[in-house]
């Protein structure tokens, strides 16, 4: 059937609000004039409450990954010692940027449907004193678990290491207090929870952090975060941002601001509850246990998911996510963050049910064979 609606109920990009489209159709302005000068570190300033900070926010054109390269090329010398947390395809990517820099490279490995344990982390800190930063994920959308990231924060004592931390799939779905948990760099993207499209990724750096960036000596020119903090000062940005998102997100934050921020993270919450209430209802069973559970995006169980979310897809027009790595083809991801709300949720669940119904059997038998 043609399918002139997409459901898109993925982990990001996420559906754009119509109001916020229409700032994408916005006529082009100059970049470098009074009216960009006027919004753009308004905008960013306001994006501060999102993250729980005073520090400046940077935005970079580029997606989620340029903000986490520019967090790496800032701080990570040729041999850099640094500690990677990886529970999850996003933490990987942690340490595949960390290696292409040339760190030297600690890895803490955790089960790929676990949280991170704090408790580890500062052991491991005790026995590596040199270790300079730590890289890890807030919410890691390849597992839908959401990390206790004040507890890591709080696992450092008084150890010298930075803390950076990927809140791409969670800024805007679930607090993030910088200041207030001592995180060091956090960085995030527009297609998430912000309900904006791709193309931008936002950056900020505690003035601990801020002190390593001359000291580091690796190469980098576009992300050199410098470069955006001189023109940040001017109200711009060093290249050509993607001008529209801007706008776009200026109405997005008109939209959380009005809703409330605690609002919008209370209704992360209550998608993610129904989403697990009505996949156990439906004898599916989650990946990740309540007390690691996302708000923003959950895992379910299901052999051979892959041909079951095309299934989907074309019979209903919805569209889930896959699994990642380890996971490929035996979970399947349901996005509910940004612009999503229960009754969003419910129609998730209703074509679920329907499809259980019809091919309930097979499912179970499937599951069987998969715990055999
Ligand atoms: C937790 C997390 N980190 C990083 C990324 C990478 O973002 P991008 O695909 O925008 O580069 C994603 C994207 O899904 C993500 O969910």
């Amino acid at each position: 059937m043609y399918r002139f609606k997409p459901v898109l109920r993925i982990p990001g990009p996420v559906p754009v609000p119509s109001e916020v489209s229409m700032q994408m159709a916005r006529p082009m302005i100059n970049h470098r004039g009074a009216i960009f000068r006027e919004h753009f570190p308004a905008v960013l300033k306001r994006l501060g409450a999102l993250f729980g900070t005073e520090n400046p926010i940077y935005m970079m054109t580029g997606s989620g990954t340029s903000g986490m390269e520019v967090a790496v090329s800032n701080l990570v010398s040729p041999e850099t010692p640094v500690l990677c947390l990886v529970g999850g395809f996003f933490g990987q990517r942690w340490a595949d940027l960390c290696t292409a820099y040339g760190a030297k490279m600690h890895v803490l490995n955790f089960p790929w449907d676990q949280g991170v344990d704090p408790q580890q982390v500062a052991d491991y800190l005790g026995r590596h004193p040199e270790i300079e930063c730590i890289f890890m994920v807030q919410n890691e959308s390849s597992t839908a678990v959401l990390n206790d990231v004040e507890s890591v924060s709080k696992a450092r004592g008084d150890h010298r290491a930075l803390l950076v931390v990927d809140a791409v799939s969670s800024l805007g779905g679930a607090p993030c207090k910088m200041d207030q948990w001592g995180l060091d760099v956090v960085v995030s993207a527009s297609q998430k929870c912000l309900m904006t499209p791709p193309g931008t990724a936002f950056v900020t750096f505690s003035p601990r952090a801020r002190e390593h960036l001359d000291s580091c000596t690796s190469s980098r020119y576009y992300f050199d975060l410098r470069r955006y903090e001189a023109f940040l000062d001017k109200s711009e940005t060093p290249f050509t941002p993607n001008i529209n998102n801007v706008f776009a997100l200026e109405e997005a934050l008109n939209m959380i601001e009005a809703e409330g921020l605690e609002n919008v993270y209370a209704r992360h919450l209550l998608m993610r509850n129904m989403v697990r209430a009505g996949a156990r209802a439906l004898g599916l069973e989650l990946l990740v246990r309540d007390e690691d559970a996302s708000p923003t995006v959950t895992a379910v169980k299901y052999p051979h998911a892959d041909s079951f979310r095309t299934r989907i897809r074309e019979q209903y027009g919805v569209e889930f996510a896959g699994g990642q790595g380890i996971h490929a083809n035996n979970i399947f991801r349901i996005g509910h963050m940004g612009y999503a709300t229960p009754l969003d949720v419910l129609t998730a669940l209703a074509v679920l049910e329907m499809d259980m119904k019809k091919y309930g059997q097979a499912t179970k038998a499937a599951q069987l064979v998969m715990h055999a």
